[in-house]
């Protein structure tokens, strides 16, 4: 006993029950208000406890209310309560429904992909991850480092629209990087493209206002103007881009020009001007979403849209996701200059700014020349990925398969010309089962009249967290695993249609 006594452990598990035990007492009435306690004394040797643990139970439940003292008196009961309303909350009534705003009852709908355990898969071709080991560990903590040595004598909130320091850096790297030009005032530090999406939601968007996206598209920014209250109108997509003969009256157009998200085309000078005309004609703005603008590998770098508007109807959007960590969560817009002050008010609210460490190290990483170097050194062992994956692609599944958008990015879609959408959930299953982690891009499509969902099962295939090796060990598995399946009946045959050659919007 007296060892239990001395462990301080033993006390922080004994008080709680104490505790519980004496509010079941009051809530029963076997101490109803006003009742005395027993001494501090009585009760330790009741439970065999020392007196300080008694003393800080009592403390506790007068420090919840549930007991008072008088000076030299035994705690006692407080008075004037109900002892019935102490009930346990399974006792109550149930509680009332859980009262949404209409915000949050649209992102009920969502479907929320699970976290999946990577370390399972023999390879993983989830799109967004990176390999670890491509960090630049070294040289970010010196970035780091430098940052904290620094400190300023006070710490206080930054500008909602990010440090200057780290704007002043990035409006130099988008001059050199993507040729784009302009004032450190229009840019605005984001926690990753996804909350400049918000921003842009919160800030253009009101319930049952249109907004004109491509079809496929990418799921977050459809998520984001489903959940404001915004109807989406999808315009299909080809080897130029998103069409933009269906232009329509709405008030924001989200596009992915440099590299289309996820079928890869570029998007062409003509729909580009036409994109802008529109832009300026009804007075929209045109989110251009520039998510992996440094991966080009066939072609020369496309200057971006924001390059050619002259009537301040675009928003550029850059992220770090893509060249050093999703994780990191950094981003930049890059707004016309009307929008800068709403911006920063928006900012504000939603978390003051973007956490100074990361920005000061950003900014210095970018100064010191590393951030160019490694974009550089990425980009070549990306290269080095992709060349792995269409090789292997093509000796080990050759005319089975066409492979779309593979000249930029991080990415490719492979639609599979054998496998019908209807063997999809088939396909999907057993990938899991040889550890194969695909991903379809069936998923990516919106409902429309104008763009019918692909015959055949698409994928969208990522490969910058894996090796080489692991990349054509992952190919090798996925043609096995396809003949395996071509050489199995289809289990629902009524359902089966003759497949076409490929999606009918890949690029
Ligand atoms: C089209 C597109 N935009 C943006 C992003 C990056 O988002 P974030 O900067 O929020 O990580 C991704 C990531 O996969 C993407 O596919």
């Amino acid at each position: 006993l007296s060892d239990r006594k001395a462990d301080p452990g033993h006390r922080v598990r004994v008080v709680p029950a104490i505790c519980e035990a004496i509010k079941g007492q009051i809530r029963t009435g076997a101490s109803g208000p006003g009742a005395r306690l027993p001494s501090t004394r009585a009760l330790a040797a009741e439970w065999g406890v020392s007196r300080t643990t008694v003393t800080a139970a009592y403390e506790q439940l007068l420090a919840e209310g549930y007991l008072e003292t008088r000076q030299g008196a035994r705690a006692q009961v407080v008075r004037g309560f109900d002892p019935h309303a102490l009930k346990s909350i399974k006792d109550q009534q149930p509680a009332p429904a859980m009262r949404l705003s209409d915000y949050g009852q649209r992102l009920l709908d969502f479907a929320v992909p699970p976290q999946s355990d990577a370390s399972r898969l023999v390879a993983d071709f989830r799109y967004g991850d990176l390999a670890a080991a491509d960090f630049p560990t070294i040289a970010w903590k010196k970035a780091i480092n430098a940052t904290l040595l620094h400190r300023p004598s006070r710490l206080r909130y930054d500008d909602p629209c990010g440090s200057v320091a780290l704007r002043e850096a990035l409006q130099g790297y988008l001059w050199r990087a993507r040729g784009l030009r302009c004032e450190v005032d229009q840019i605005v530090v984001v926690n990753g493209s996804q909350q400049g999406l918000d921003l842009c939601a919160r800030l253009l968007l009101n319930p049952g206002d249109r907004v004109v996206v491509e079809n496929p598209c990418y799921n977050l920014a459809l998520q984001t103007f489903v959940a404001a209250g915004a109807e989406l109108i999808p315009l299909a997509v080809d080897r130029e881009g998103m069409r933009t003969d269906g232009l329509c009256e709405a008030r924001l157009s989200y596009v992915t020009p440099s590299h289309q998200f996820p079928l890869g085309s570029v998007m062409s000078v003509r729909r580009r001007q036409e994109l802008l005309a529109w832009a300026r004609r009804t007075g929209s703005y045109v989110i251009e979403d520039d998510y992996d603008g440094e991966y080009r590998f066939d072609m020369a770098p496309i200057p971006p849209l924001q390059l050619m508007d002259s009537g301040e109807r675009v928003i550029y959007l850059g992220t770090v996701s893509k060249t050093l960590s999703p994780t990191l969560r950094l981003g930049y817009l890059v707004v016309p200059p009307a929008l800068s002050t709403p911006c920063s008010k928006a900012k504000r609210l939603m978390d003051r700014h973007t956490p100074s460490l990361e920005q000061e190290a950003f900014a210095a990483f970018i100064d010191s020349g590393s951030y160019e170097r490694h974009v550089r050194r990425v980009r070549r062992r990306n290269g080095d990925r992709r060349a792995a994956l269409l090789a292997a692609l093509s000796e080990h599944l050759g005319n089975q398969v066409t492979v779309v958008g593979a000249d930029a990015g991080l990415h490719v879609v492979v639609w599979l010309d054998g496998v019908p959408q209807e063997r999809a959930h088939e396909l999907f299953e057993r990938a899991h089962a040889v550890g194969l982690g695909l991903y379809p891009v069936g998923s990516l499509y919106l409902p429309s009249p104008s763009v019918s969902p692909p015959h055949i099962v698409g994928l969208v295939v990522g490969y910058a967290s894996l090796s080489e090796r692991d990349i054509v060990h992952g190919v090798r598995r996925l043609a096995t695993m396809l003949e395996d399946l071509q050489a199995t009946p289809v289990r629902n045959k009524h359902l089966t249609h003759q497949p076409s050659r490929r999606g009918p919007t890949a690029g």
